[in-house]
């Protein structure tokens, strides 16, 4: 259960335990359908009460406005303490020029991306949530059509991957396999993008939901996630040493946990340090008994955090982002010495619980770790699929919202926007 704890410097301060991201709470929660897919959009409202009565912490709305602008201010340094504030809702930001390119072959959430060069493979993902992608598709920057499409292994896992890139090779790791809320798979596997050739590396230790992931100093590291069950964060992290996608040892070695775990990070390597960023506590589950394994929605809490690790396998916790954001897994791009991500999921609107999306463009700048809002995307979305070509911020699949006037999830896109960044 979620606590109320008063204390002088900030009144009215909820701090939602780990505890209460597990399955224990879970039980108390009624079951969801997956609220959101553009065909099969179910209301969820008469569901809400009962989420209400059951383990989730819900704000007083009237002292919430009032104490929005105190805790503004301190927000920043408290970054393990959780806030009544209105995060949810939209940042000022500047509009940013956006031109729509070729949507890609299919519409995808939960999908993962890698740019190498010119080329973006977008990987998988689903299509409705009864229907998982099992194929790569290809999009070219010089020429600006998709070029290619072929298949992943039929035992790799379709959503929630791992996935991170050398030039060449790309690593996927772990994540679902299936459609609805099913199981996951701990196989790994690597892909020669020249040859497009698939080998098998090493299981991961134990499956993972959207594991962070990133190769670091030669190594391919994998932390964090949910665990089997799809809600509870795993803390445990990962290491194999690979090259030219091969794994050098038999087994993955244990590494320094991270300090939150948990799904749908940004996990970036740059300037020699691994950066971990956003993502949140639980996620939905399958419906006990249900032999579809249909999604139902759990209590989820959304993060700001930055971790960073450094050569000597220490984490630091950096200044938060402008605002908690999760599925960005491959939401990012490293442009001019920082870290550029789009779009996201932030905290359920306090009131009514919704889902809220995420339609900023953040920058954190490497040289002095601080964040700016650099623009609007066109709309809201998560799970955006990100690059940076020539000048040019790319990103594309993802579900959008409902509109301007409305930030919760609804169409899950195909969709290929770009805009001329000027940093
Ligand atoms: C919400 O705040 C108001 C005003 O402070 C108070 O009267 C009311 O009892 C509170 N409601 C709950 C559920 O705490
Ligand atoms: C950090 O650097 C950015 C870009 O150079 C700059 O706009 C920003 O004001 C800097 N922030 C601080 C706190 O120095
Ligand atoms: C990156 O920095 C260089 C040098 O300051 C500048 O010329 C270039 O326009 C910048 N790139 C972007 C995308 O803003």
């Amino acid at each position: 259960m979620a606590k109320l704890q008063h204390k002088h410097t900030t009144p009215n301060i909820y701090i939602i335990p780990i505890c209460c991201a597990g399955i224990l709470g879970a039980a108390l929660i009624a079951n969801f359908l997956w609220a959101s897919f553009s065909s099969s959009y179910i209301s969820i409202t008469s569901n809400w009460a009962v989420e209400k009565s059951g383990s989730i912490v819900v704000p007083n709305a009237t002292t919430t406005t009032s104490k929005k602008k105190k805790t503004a201010n301190n927000a920043k340094r408290r970054v393990h303490e959780r806030f009544l504030s209105g995060t949810f809702a939209d940042l000022p930001a500047p509009d940013l020029h956006w031109e729509e390119m070729p949507p890609a072959p299919v519409p995808r959430l939960d999908g993962s991306s890698v740019q190498i060069k010119d080329l973006f493979y977008v990987f998988s993902g689903y299509g409705t949530r009864d229907y998982v992608h099992s194929h790569v598709d290809i999009y070219n920057f010089n020429s600006n059509t998709w070029v290619g499409r072929f298949d992943t292994p039929k035992d790799m896992g379709h959503s929630h991957l791992g996935v991170a890139t050398d030039g060449r090779y790309v690593y996927i790791v772990s994540g679902q396999y299936g459609p609805q809320c099913r199981g996951p798979t701990a196989r790994v596997f690597s892909l020669d993008t020249d040859t497009k050739k698939w080998k098998e590396l090493p299981p991961l230790p134990a499956p993972r939901y959207s594991p962070a992931t990133q190769l670091w100093r030669g190594r391919l590291h994998v932390m964090g996630g949910s665990k089997e069950n799809r809600h509870t964060p795993g803390v445990d992290h990962w290491s194999l040493l690979v090259k030219d996608g091969e794994a050098l040892e038999k087994e993955w070695q244990t590494e320094v946990p991270i300090p939150r775990g948990g799904p749908h990070r940004a996990c970036v390597a740059v300037n020699d340090k691994l950066f971990v960023i956003g993502g949140q506590e639980g996620d939905f589950m399958a419906k006990p008994g249900s032999p579809i394994f249909l999604c139902s929605r759990r209590h989820e809490v959304v993060y700001n955090d930055v971790y960073m690790l450094d050569e000597e396998m220490k984490w630091t916790l950096l200044p938060p982002m402008p605002k908690p954001n999760s599925h960005i897994e491959c939401s990012w791009v490293v442009v001019n010495n920082s870290i550029i991500i789009t779009g996201g999921t932030t905290e359920k609107n306090p009131v009514t619980k919704r889902m809220i999306l995420v339609g900023e463009v953040f920058q954190f700048h490497l040289h002095n770790m601080t964040w700016s809002v650099i623009g609007k995307l066109p709309y809201r979305v998560k799970t955006t699929l990100t690059a940076y070509w020539d000048g040019w911020l790319y990103f594309t699949s993802g579900q959008r919202d409902r509109g301007p006037d409305n930030p919760q999830p609804k169409m899950v896109v195909g969709d290929l926007w770009r805009t001329k960044l000027d940093l």
